[in-house]
């Protein structure tokens, strides 16, 4: 029916006002970084559409009639947005009738082929419809409207003026791999049930579907067991000499919780208890398990501890049994983690029990032992209808026939298990140990990161179930988790759940960046991307002088340094704005080129220091620059930077990973410095680590000896020490010697390794290392 003009052409003004408004706004939806799409993991496929949907006060949020799960779901959007917007929103089921302005989330057994947990998301301006062939897929959904609505929709707090709108966008997507996990270490520190809760939340939010709780440790036992008290009343509390006891322990109740709120959330929580090795707490509780019955205390030292569980005690089984019960009547995970790594096998070649063990079972030696161990340990959880995964040690004497392996010490552990038909998760230090440092494991090096090993066929890829980031806490407490877990578990999120075609860190680093907002937003008080500023120096041998580059993995940060010894501030020398910049700063004029030099530098970003300060110290001494030979050859793994690591100028810290530190395994270090013309010397000082939990000695001694014809040369001093080798604290020593401004132009340096590791040390017998890292002639 024709319209009055007069009535039309309002309405006509109306549409056309409307329409241009829409046009401005819908300009350049890329260009408009409120309408960029940043979501992490990435999805499968994503097409982005013209225009907005916006929630409005009008929006209801109609669900799968009929499903607890998917209503709960529904609920948890709209409080969200509901507490971030002040909007209330309607929740009702979904009926037949069209239902424009919604937000639909829908059951659709055609999405099936996307598995449990894909699902599409189509975004239209009339409306948002989310289909999964299950729940789970739904709830990994809604992850992603989250990601698209504005930052603040993660706020507990109303913010006004906020478009409410969620970018136009068709989505379908679905996990690369099933097994998506983060391991948080609470044997080594002790973490409260509501962080481990807000954990699973951050999980949850970055679509991770496995927590793998490691529960028990040589430090301390954390899960309570009924039928053994003495667990939690000594086992979960460690002394230390200073009369502090450190400790805690989850109640069973409380496990349970955690276990809801996990399985609320689609993660499963995957328990960890420890055996044979890591055992001290449990052994401290109950001795009588051990092979030399004790007594113990909860361990206080980190590092691999030789008390075990005796294999040749029936008892020990028993325990086990019977620890393993209460914690299957907790747990709804199909795999039980039994650790398996890192067991010295010296109690049970000393024990008549673990030996006849041997004995009766026909086993060649205690690896086999160890085999056995687990096999048995395995036969109960399968009786129980649970699966066994352990760390890549269960290959060590033969596998058992249904485990899963974990693998940590490179991929080996996945190829060898993959191929054996066992299946397999990958976790190895160089890309997944997020205990370590960020300069050693950037988020960029996370995002290189390729689960699945070369060399397999299609078959033994199909066993690689997925991966893990591991959180080991020795030296982190509980409010520094997060600053090491984050950012990195947004590459980990995204290695494992996007497609591995079309990875491109630069523009998953922009996406990040974008993320920063909304973790801000969790409470997430995440640390750096990369180290944010890293001093590079080199001696330069023409100029006589030190060259100095700062660079920095993060974008956006000014870099400041001193060259006086003190802290950089805000008022510092400016050394660079941004990232990649080779401004190269020459310090030569300013130093004195007989001092030494210590340069400090740190990040700012806007104005506010970020990350960890950075300090080096350049010694200008007598043999810097002169030429080294070495009789024998220095591991290609810590070469220290080369040949001419030992005099230039360039001194290690106690990280012997740092890059100044140079290597010798098993040899002795025989340097000779030849310093160019005679010259007057008044000191030699050489330079060695010790760390004996990563096997690396000081030399039992060291000699030098000066000659001026390069023939014939004169014995200056030889010096021992009288450090404990059984010291566990990292620790750098000097070995000076006065020469009494002798002229000199050789200088020689024997330093005789300890070959192998002591009796008293896990390595017993096994080559061990020599760091040296200065040789300072002054
Ligand atoms: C491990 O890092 N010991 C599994
Ligand atoms: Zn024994």
């Amino acid at each position: 029916m024709e319209r009055p003009l007069l009535v039309a052409l309002p309405a006509l003004l109306f549409t056309l006002i409307a329409v241009l408004f829409a046009l401005t706004r819908c300009a350049s939806p890329e260009s408009n970084p409120e309408t960029r799409v940043t979501v992490i993991p990435k999805p499968t496929l994503l097409k982005r559409g013209e225009g907005w949907f916006e929630v409005t006060e009008k929006t209801a949020i109609l669900h799968e009639p009929g499903n607890p799960a998917v209503e709960r779901i529904a609920r948890d959007l709209a409080d969200r947005l509901g507490r971030a917007s002040g909007l209330s929103l309607n929740i009702a089921p979904l009926s037949r009738e069209p239902n424009d302005r919604s937000i639909i989330l829908a059951l659709n057994a055609g999405a099936r082929a996307l598995g449990d947990e894909g699902y599409t998301l189509s975004v239209r301006p009339g409306g948002v419809r989310l289909e999964a062939a299950k729940p789970a897929g739904l709830f990994r959904g809604v992850q992603t409207v989250r990601q698209l609505l504005p930052p603040e929709i993660e706020k507990k707090s109303r913010t006004a003026g906020i478009d409410w709108t969620i970018p136009c966008v068709s989505i379908e997507d679905k996990p690369r791999f099933a097994w998506r996990g983060l391991l948080l270490d609470c044997g080594r520190h002790f973490m409260s049930t509501e962080y481990v809760k807000r954990t699973i939340d951050l999980l949850a939010y970055h679509k991770m579907n496995r927590l793998h709780w490691h529960l028990t440790e040589d430090q301390g036992w954390r899960i309570e067991i009924k039928k053994y008290p003495a667990l939690t009343r000594k086992g979960a509390w460690r002394r230390y000499d200073d009369g502090t006891v450190y400790g805690g322990f989850y109640t069973q109740e409380e496990i349970a919780e955690v276990v809801a709120y996990a399985r609320d959330r689609y993660v499963t929580i995957v328990p960890e208890i420890e055996l044979p090795g890591h055992s001290v707490a449990a052994l401290a509780s109950y001795p009588e398990i051990s092979c030399t019955g004790g007594p113990f205390e909860v361990e206080t030292q980190w590092g691999v501890h030789k008390d075990v569980y005796c294999a040749g005690k029936e008892e020990t089984f028993d325990f086990l049994e019977n620890v393993l019960t209460e914690v299957i009547a907790l747990f709804d995970s199909p795999f039980i983690h039994i650790g398996g790594d890192e067991c010295p096998k010296d109690r049970w070649k000393a024990c008549n029990l673990c030996q006849a063990r041997i004995e009766k079972e026909a086993l060649d030696d205690e690896h086999e032992l160890q085999s056995w161990f687990i096999r048995r340990i395995e036969a109960f959880l399968n009786s129980k209808g649970r699966r066994l995964i352990g760390w890549d040690e269960i290959l060590e004497g033969g596998l058992a026939p249904g485990a899963t392996v974990q693998s940590w010490r490179g991929m080996d552990g996945a190829i060898a298990a993959a191929r054996a038909g066992h299946d397999a998760i990958v976790s190895p230090t160089s890309h997944a140990y997020f205990d370590y440092s960020i300069g050693a494991i950037d988020l960029r090096k996370v995002y290189s990161f390729e689960p699945i090993p070369p060399g397999l066929t299609p078959e033994e890829e199909r066993h690689i179930l997925g991966g893990e980031c591991n959180m080991w806490t020795e030296r982190a407490p509980q409010e520094t988790v997060n600053g090491k877990v984050f950012p990195r578990i947004l590459a980990m999120c995204e290695v494992l759940w996007s497609d591995r075609d079309g990875r491109d860190y630069a523009e998953f680093h922009g996406r990040v960046q974008d993320h920063y907002k909304r973790l801000d937003y969790l409470g997430v008080d995440y640390g750096p991307a990369a180290r944010p500023v890293v001093i590079v120096p080199s001696f330069d041998k023409e100029t006589r002088s030190f060259e100095i580059v700062l660079e920095s993995g993060e974008q956006d940060v000014a870099m400041r340094y001193t060259l006086d010894g003190t802290r950089p501030s805000s008022d510092s020398l400016l050394y660079a704005r941004r990232l990649n910049v080779a401004q190269r700063l020459n310090v030569a004029q300013r130093l004195n080129v007989r001092e030494s030099t210590e340069i400090r530098a740190r990040a700012f970003r806007d104005g506010i220091p970020y990350g960890e300060e950075a300090r080096r110290r350049v010694m200008m001494h007598r043999a810097v620059g002169a030429t080294v030979s070495l009789t024998a050859a220095y591991s290609a793994k810590y070469t220290g930077g080369g040949d001419q690591a030992l005099v230039d100028g360039l001194t290690g810290s106690v990280d012997f990973g740092d890059g100044f530190w140079q290597a010798y395994l098993h040899d002795d270090l025989e340097a000779t410095i030849d310093l160019g013309a005679p010259r007057t010397i008044e000191t030699i000082t050489a330079r060695f680590l010790q760390n004996s939990n990563s096997w690396i000695f000081l030399p039992t001694e060291v000699e030098y000896s000066l000659s001026s014809d390069g023939l014939n040369y004169e014995t200056l001093a030889t010096l021992s020490h009288d450090v404990a080798q059984k010291n566990p604290d990292p620790l750098i020593k000097e070995f000076p010697a006065s020469c009494d401004k002798t002229e000199v132009r050789y200088v020689r340096v024997r330093a005789r390794s300890v070959k192998v590791c002591p009796q008293w040390h896990p390595g017993a017998g096994q080559k061990a290392w020599l760091f040296v890292d200065e040789i300072i002639v002054e």
